[in-house]
């Protein structure tokens, strides 16, 4: 029998009922598609470091490269841990120190789902870069708490990280409708966007196949809310990705259903799978988180372990339960509701 193993990271607030809620789902696909999964639960999170000081223990990231993926719910509690070392401390290490530099997220309405937009067609999936650029963590402040403080943050793009990322991006064009939407803002920034143009210049000669299109940030987020029917592949920078992607699940319903998948393509290390969203704390405790968002980020992670038809069975049973009206209005079914629907529709 097949057998995966899978690091669980819940993590704070609703990162907690959703991963539960996946790990259900996941569990329950393993039985019928006659495969194991191993699930071991880290509780690395902000209780975990007020009780310890660190966000995960020092050799956490060597820990996790022993696993085949990594399933997390959520990092991330400000009243009582800055955002700037729970997340320093935790999710981003583990995006870079595993290379996972290509982070897919689909954006797309489940039958049922009423978006805010009267576009209802689209099929839009954002290649996020994962491991630099604006992310990049270099910087610093001189002068601090006088009135000549100056704040640095210095985004870091290299040849290796555009290239890989726009080539993932073209790849997954060829094995979609053919087309790359590339988002910069190279006409005010003059070093890394414009670098990243000529990059992309430079592939799309290699896949002549490929209809690429280049577009300012701000263009594309528009055409996102008034065309987004006109979009297939759409690569961008970790923080234009990170916006764009906010967006992308405001489209298609909310930030319950926006799934991520963060990739190590070269598959030198784990990759992991999470919801678009954050641990939302204005909800944790009320039950009323949509783990939909997850439990489809769990089905890209059996499509990643080659588990194609048990990934394909849970994407149907989401697609059936949300048919029927459950999980489609934010806040109207509680959590166990849904994840009780998506579990009865896999059979
Ligand atoms: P958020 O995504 O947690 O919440 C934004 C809004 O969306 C809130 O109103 C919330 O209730 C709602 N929402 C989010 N997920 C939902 C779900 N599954 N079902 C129903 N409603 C949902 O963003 P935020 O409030 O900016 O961030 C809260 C914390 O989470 C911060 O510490 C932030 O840094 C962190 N965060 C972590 C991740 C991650 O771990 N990947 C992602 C985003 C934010
Ligand atoms: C996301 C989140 C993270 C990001 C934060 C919590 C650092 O917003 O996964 O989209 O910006 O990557
Ligand atoms: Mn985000």
């Amino acid at each position: 029998m097949t057998h995966h193993r899978i690091a669980l990271i819940p993590g704070d607030g609703i990162g907690r009922d959703v991963t539960a809620a996946a790990w259900s789902v996941l569990e329950k696909a393993a039985a019928i598609g006659k495969f194991r999964l191993e699930g071991t639960e880290f509780p690395w999170s902000c209780a975990f470091y007020k009780q310890t000081g660190a966000m995960m223990p020092a050799d956490g990231i060597q820990i996790l490269r022993g696993f085949d993926a990594i399933l997390l719910g959520a990092i991330g509690w400000p009243a009582e841990v800055p955002d700037s070392v729970s997340l320093h401390g935790l999710l981003l290490p583990i995006r870079k120190a595993f290379v996972q530099y290509a982070n897919i997220r689909p954006h797309r309405l489940l039958p049922g789902v009423q978006g805010p937009l009267k576009a209802e067609a689209f099929d839009i999936v954002c290649i996020r870069e994962n491991t630099e650029g604006e992310y990049s963590g270099a910087g610093g402040r001189v002068h601090q708490g006088t009135a000549d403080e100056v704040a640095v943050e210095t985004s870091i793009f290299t040849r290796t990280g555009v290239e890989r990322v726009l080539r993932f991006g073209f790849e997954q064009a060829r094995l979609r409708r053919g087309k790359l939407a590339s988002v910069t803002k190279s006409n005010a920034q003059k070093y890394s966007m414009v670098f990243w143009d000529e990059i992309t210049r430079e592939l799309a000669a290699q896949y002549p196949d490929v209809e690429v299109t280049m577009y300012h940030i701000d263009a594309m987020a528009a055409r996102m809310v008034m065309a987004p029917e006109s979009l297939d592949v759409v690569v961008a920078s970790n923080l234009f990705g990170d916006i764009l992607t906010d967006l992308g699940a405001a489209i298609q319903g909310g930030l319950g259903f926006a799934a991520s998948a963060n990739i190590n393509p070269d598959r030198s290390g784990p990759s992991m799978f999470e919801p678009v969203h954050g641990s939302a704390p204005d909800i944790a405790h009320l039950g009323i988180a949509n783990p939909i968002a997850t439990i489809w980020s769990g089905a890209m992670m059996l499509d990643h372990l080659s588990e194609t038809d048990a990934a394909r069975r849970i994407m149907e049973a989401l697609k059936r339960t949300t048919a029927s009206g459950i999980g489609t209005v934010p806040g109207k079914d509680r959590t166990e509701t849904i994840t009780a629907a998506v579990l009865a529709a896999l059979d």
